[in-house]
């Protein structure tokens, strides 16, 4: 197993990716704890991951630099922190024209800034045990600017800069910063989008479809493990070609 005896913290993983990312890390071995805005569906995932042996269930807004430290800290109480995803994120579409200036700031901070409390709090536990991963949920559209993504899109590039930039910093305490890219995945942030949408993302895919959440964890599980020691500041796309 991959991630045997591991501690990791998941923002956002009540749902979508961050489940499938749980789900991975348990089956590697390692036990997971669940940060979430959502309560509820937090404990009902921690219930359907097997309980409180192999998970826990925080509530947490990453935006909340005092949450994300009690996040950490429930992690810390268990044991101690191996590894970090920043993965909560929200979306809200509009084109430049009609997004309203709450729109923008609520999806900076939700993406950019939860991922920087995450990012520079875990590393300062990591730091100390002279060991850890911390891997950062991007997007293609950080990489290619999408159209109704101006705030999605500059939130998700902004990942990608704090990611090599703390890596940078940490990787001399034998901590790794990476971050992933993934295109089309079949979530409840997707399944939202008109058929037309999808259908016009589908076609600019090589490999002809959508992404199962699965295949993000796999990836991701990879970046938590000694897989990708020597790997840092590092950002893979997971994308079927898309954009490539
Ligand atoms: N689905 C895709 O195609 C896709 C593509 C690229 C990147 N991503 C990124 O992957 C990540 C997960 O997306 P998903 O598709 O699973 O979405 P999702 O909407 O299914 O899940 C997001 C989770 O984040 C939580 N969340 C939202 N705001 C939060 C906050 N302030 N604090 C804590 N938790 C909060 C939600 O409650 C939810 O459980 C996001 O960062 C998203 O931007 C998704």
């Amino acid at each position: 197993m991959l991630l045997d005896g591991r501690i990791a913290v998941i923002t956002g993983g009540a749902q979508g990716i961050g489940y499938a990312i749980a789900e991975r890390f348990i089956a590697e071995g390692a036990r997971v704890v669940i940060g979430d805005l959502n309560f509820e569906a937090t404990e009902a995932a921690v219930a359907k991951l097997g309980g409180s042996e192999v998970a826990k269930a925080v509530q947490c807004d990453v935006t909340s630099a005092a949450d994300v430290q009690a996040l950490i800290d429930a992690a810390v109480g268990w044991g101690g922190l191996d590894i970090m995803v920043n993965n909560a994120g929200i979306t809200r579409d509009a084109t430049m024209r009609k997004m309203t200036e709450e729109q923008f700031d609520q999806v900076i901070d939700v993406h950019l800034k939860g991922c920087w409390n995450g990012t520079r709090l875990a590393a300062g536990v990591m730091r100390e045990a002279k060991s850890g991963a911390i891997i950062n949920i991007s997007s293609i559209s950080g990489k290619v600017g999408l159209i109704g993504q101006t705030n999605y899109s500059a939130a998700k590039a902004g990942i990608v800069g704090l990611t090599k930039a703390a890596a940078k910093e940490v990787a001399h305490l034998g901590v790794r910063v990476n971050a992933v890219q993934p295109g089309l995945i079949r979530s409840a942030m997707t399944e939202a989008m008109p058929q037309r949408i999808w259908d016009q993302k589908l076609a600019e895919i090589p490999m002809g479809r959508a992404a199962e959440p699965s295949e993000v964890a796999s990836v991701v599980t990879f970046l938590a493990s000694d897989m990708s020691s020597y790997m840092t500041g590092c950002v893979l796309e997971i994308t079927g070609g898309r954009h490539i």
